[in-house]
């Protein structure tokens, strides 16, 4: 895990796991039931980076040989998927902590403004730890929208952000609104095109998902 230099707030993750596969999901050729596989296995070797922060309590409890006093996660964990792309992510951090309570917002951008639409929203009342994933971190309209509403329930400390590829122009944005928050992503790519999509990046990550390209 490396900090990047322009943005303190980023973590950039250089397993060569998450690289390898990073560069299968990039390539055009990887059809959608593959693409969804390795974003998957992706998220859950993100989340291994991510979770690593949570916070611990200590529990008295006696293993078969002794009484001893024994780690435990201090909160609940809630994943929250930004709809659509997020979905593929939640399904490989719910691998990693089957006890996560998971929340949902739904976020399309305008074809014309780029700027978030809200279309769905249900989130656990007592969220704890919030882990929100979204493959994408394009203009960052989305992931700042949707971090604005999660800390209307949660301090800034209990929420970090997972992402597969972030654009420098998102990452600026989301880091301007939510300095706070920690932002996890296995590539930092070059720049945003005309249409506000991510070069190199991927394509279209909720498109490439669920097969409505
Ligand atoms: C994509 C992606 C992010 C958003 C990123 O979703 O999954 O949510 O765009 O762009 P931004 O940083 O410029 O806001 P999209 O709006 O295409 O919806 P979908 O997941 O339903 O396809
Ligand atoms: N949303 C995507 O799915 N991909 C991009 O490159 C930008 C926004």
């Amino acid at each position: 895990m490396s900090q990047c230099r322009d943005f303190p707030s980023l973590k950039l993750i250089s397993h060569p796991l998450v690289q390898h596969k990073l560069t299968l999901i990039r390539d055009r050729a990887t059809p959608p039931i593959l693409f969804r596989q390795l974003v998957k296995e992706t998220a859950m070797l993100l989340g291994y980076e991510v979770t690593r922060s949570l916070p611990l309590t200590s529990q008295p409890i006696e293993t078969p040989m002794a009484a001893m006093t024994a780690p435990l996660l201090a909160q609940p964990v809630t994943i929250v998927s930004i709809l659509r792309a997020g979905l593929a992510m939640a399904e490989g951090l719910r691998e990693l902590i089957p006890s996560a309570r998971e929340g949902h917002i739904g976020l399309y951008r305008d074809p014309e403004t780029k700027q978030p639409q809200e279309y769905f929203r249900k989130l656990p009342r007592e969220p704890g730890c919030v882990i929100l994933v979204d493959p994408m971190l394009a203009t960052g309209g989305s992931a700042a929208r949707a971090a604005a509403i999660l800390r209307q329930q949660a301090e800034p400390e209990a929420l970090r952000l997972v992402t597969l590829v972030a654009a420098p122009e998102g990452m600026e944005v989301f880091a301007r609104a939510h300095p706070d928050i920690p932002v996890y992503s296995a590539a930092l790519d070059d720049h945003l095109d005309d249409n506000a999509y991510i070069i190199p990046g991927l394509g279209d990550a909720g498109d490439r998902i669920f097969g409505t390209l």
